[in-house]
């Protein structure tokens, strides 16, 4: 199976990612994990820390190519779930002719709807344990008081802001994009995590 998750910063892509890719055995391959892994290893040239900082995107071609590294590992043979990419027309055209040069398609694009007002407050209670990924909010899904937890650079209300706006400018028109194409799917990103896996799952069946 191979998927791509949609949806505005904060609409629970990585919570929801996580889950669905256990129960199918498929791995989360998610751009803003990879840049992030990069950045904390001193890898990520500083224009595009700062592109990050801002909440703006980083520059195609360096997503591309990751994506195009990571979908060739043994663990991505049957499928894989893309998290956070494609986020523009470029990337996702991109996308679909690397796909078409190894004979094999996507099988769904899965867009998660939250309405913007939700969205600030989720991203910016999130926190995440540095030591196993695992994501929490300090409302919705407090923490074990042994995690040792991030607050992202860019999960303050400000650029939070920004991100949102940089969503709608350059990734919304990734909607009728896989529309066209007959491969999206929308699901209601409201509700309990729970509630909403119910829905993704139904989506992907
Ligand atoms: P990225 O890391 O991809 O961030 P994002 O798309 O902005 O998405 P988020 O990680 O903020 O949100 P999410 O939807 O995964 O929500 P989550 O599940 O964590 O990108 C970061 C940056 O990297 C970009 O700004 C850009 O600079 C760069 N980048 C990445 N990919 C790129 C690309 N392809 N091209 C160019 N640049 C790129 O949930 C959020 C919070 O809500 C959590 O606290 C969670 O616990 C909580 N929550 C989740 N679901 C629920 C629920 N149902 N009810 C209550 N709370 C919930």
């Amino acid at each position: 199976m191979r998927l791509v998750f949609l949806g505005p910063p904060g609409a629970g892509k990585g919570t929801q990612a996580k889950v669905i890719c256990e129960k199918r055995s498929i791995p989360q391959v998610s751009t803003g994990d990879m840049l992030r892994a990069a950045k904390a290893e001193g890898r990520l040239p500083a224009e595009l820390v700062e592109a990050m900082a801002k909440g703006a995107l980083v520059p195609d071609d360096v997503v591309i190519g990751l994506i195009a590294e990571r979908t060739l590992a043994p663990d991505a043979a049957n499928g894989f779930l893309l998290d956070g990419f494609p986020r523009t027309a470029p990337q996702a055209d991109s996308l679909g002719k690397m796909l078409a040069g190894r004979n094999v398609k996507l099988d769904c694009a899965l867009a998660l709807e939250v309405p913007r007002e939700l969205l600030v407050e989720r991203a910016v209670l999130r926190r995440t344990d540095k030591r196993t990924g695992q994501i929490y909010h300090l409302k919705y899904k407090p923490p074990p008081p042994d995690a040792v937890l991030e607050h992202r650079a860019d999960d303050h209300e400000d650029i939070v802001k920004n991100r949102l706006d940089t969503y709608e400018k350059m990734t919304s028109e990734l909607l009728p994009y896989y529309a066209k194409l007959g491969m999206l799917k929308r699901v209601d990103g409201q509700g309990t995590v729970e509630e909403v896996t119910q829905r993704v799952l139904q989506a992907i069946s």
